[in-house]
């Protein structure tokens, strides 16, 4: 598939909205073998304006179809984000298997701004794989007990205690409710005082149950804004354990379950048994109204299969691309050993997919090095591997337009968090984004950048003689 232009800037691969503004992933679900992505949406205009929840579905997780927007502005509000859940056992009592929406209504009225009891949970049904809703009328079922930032609820079933766990964002701490119905909620606890990163309010959490050789182990995801590791918006996470009620982190050290300045206000997918499928905003609240765009703006982070693993003493989130993706592409390059003395050039490989592809290679010692990708232009896209920081790098100061915002951060970098000989690296790139995931999905680093042309030369130098090894393009259609 040769792309001759990236004139809009629109992905090939991931979801992005065909028209408008998008920002946050809602809903996410499964059901009847298809994935269902509702999205912060503003559907009259490419930036930020009235709240709806647009919705995309797909039956691969790689190719997105979008549908009619599920959820409109209404009396209590704009529509901002939450999640979705599969009531199996109607306990809301809108009928078995009822796709319930739990969302933050927030309303825009001057006399609830003063207030401050702006934002409250609404929740809505669908009986028709989220083709048309009916909004509960006992609307709002969580009231607001006087919290400037009250949103983002994520809905949990908790087998042990037979009820709903929803996980909220309360301004910088996160609050736990529980419901038997849906329709009613107790206050459980709260979390985040005095421990993670408080540069900026929390957002779009997520609780999430891995059961490991050490037995059962809970994550609590926290997108916070500004504050993050490379500027602006990202998110944090905390290993720890949920009794039912109570959250209590194993660890005080600041962790990121990506550094890229790409990836906002990820949650994971309901009803998909054990797997934790997690989608991201890709992009960031200092410049996303900002970057180059013409009728849409924003598109998602792939689909991200999320694990724990150990290192020392510390468990660490993992992210790496869910294997779907394997199945829409074809290996089309696979190279033995190359020692690296000089640069390689490998452009061959990649020249004529117009930046669609997911290339991975393993350099067998922990030296710098760097790829960097160059288009007709001459513009570059420089990552690698600074081995004196210890730090993953990517440099995106001459690919393309870098200057249509200040606080568009010119190259972002992440610690290395193993200590191995092997360097592990893959990355996707979509016409004006690169996804690095590095040993294993332990430091990420999802950019954006804004290129015209793609890319048709790769080349990788190391700082010292090394060997490149298992080096593999993939394209994908
Ligand atoms: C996060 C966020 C959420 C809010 C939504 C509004 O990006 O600020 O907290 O619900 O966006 O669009």
């Amino acid at each position: 598939q040769q792309i001759d232009s990236l004139e809009d800037y629109r992905p090939a691969y991931h979801f992005s909205p065909k028209n408008g503004w998008m920002n946050d992933p809602n809903g996410l679900v499964y059901l009847d073998g298809t994935y269902h992505l509702f999205f912060q949406h503003n559907p009259d205009s490419n930036v930020w304006g009235p709240m709806h929840w647009g919705h995309a579905t797909s039956t691969d997780l790689v190719h997105w179809e979008e549908q009619e927007i599920a959820l409109f502005p209404d009396s209590l509000g704009t529509i901002f984000s939450g999640s979705a859940v599969i009531d199996k056992d109607n306990t809301a009592g809108f009928g078995a298997n009822a796709l319930v929406a739990i969302y933050t209504n927030h309303s825009h009225e001057i006399e609830d701004q003063k207030t401050g009891l702006h934002q409250t949970q609404s929740i809505a049904y669908s009986l028709d794989q989220g083709k048309t809703w009916t909004k509960y009328e006992g609307n709002p079922v969580l009231p607001n007990p006087g919290i400037w930032d009250f949103r983002d609820p994520k809905v949990i079933w908790h087998n042990e205690t037979q009820q709903w766990i929803m996980t909220l964002a309360t301004k910088q701490s996160i609050t736990f409710y529980a419901s038997k119905n849906l329709k009613s909620w107790e206050r459980l606890s709260e979390f985040g005082e005095g421990i993670g990163a408080h540069g900026g309010v929390w957002e779009c959490p997520d609780l999430l149950r891995f059961s490991t050789a050490e037995g059962e182990k809970w994550v609590l995801l926290v997108s916070i804004n500004p504050g993050g590791p490379n500027t602006g918006s990202a998110t944090q996470y905390f290993v720890g354990d949920f009794d039912g009620k109570t959250f209590a982190s194993a660890h005080n050290d600041i962790r990121w379950m990506d550094y890229g300045p790409d990836n906002y206000a990820g949650v994971t997918f309901s009803n998909t048994g054990d797997r934790k499928l997690l989608i991201g905003w890709m992009s960031n609240w200092e410049y996303a109204n900002d970057v180059p765009a013409s009728t849409w703006r924003s598109g998602n982070t792939i689909v991200r299969e999320l694990g724990l693993s150990k290192e020392g003493d510390k468990w660490l989130l993992t992210s790496t691309p869910a294997s779907e993706i394997d199945k829409v592409s074809e290996v089309t390059t696979k190279s033995k050993s190359v020692e690296l003395t000089n640069e390689a050039d490998l452009s061959d490989a990649i020249a004529s997919f117009g930046n669609t592809f997911d290339a991975s290679f393993t350099l067998k010692k922990a030296t710098g090095f760097h790829v960097t990708l160059t288009n007709e232009e001459g513009e570059t896209l420089v990552f690698g591997y600074d081995a004196a920081k210890q730090q993953y790098f990517i440099d995106r100061s001459k690919a393309g337009d870098a200057n249509f915002s200040d606080k568009f951060i010119h190259r972002p970098v992440a610690p290395r968090l193993v200590q191995g000989d092997d360097l592990d690296i893959r990355f996707l790139l979509d016409h004006n984004s690169i996804e690095l995931f590095a040993d294993g999905g332990k430091s990420n680093m999802s950019t954006l950048f804004f290129t015209k042309k793609p890319f048709t030369k790769l080349q990788i130098a190391a700082d010292e003689a090394n060997t490149l090894d298992a080096f593999q393009v993939k394209a994908i259609r």
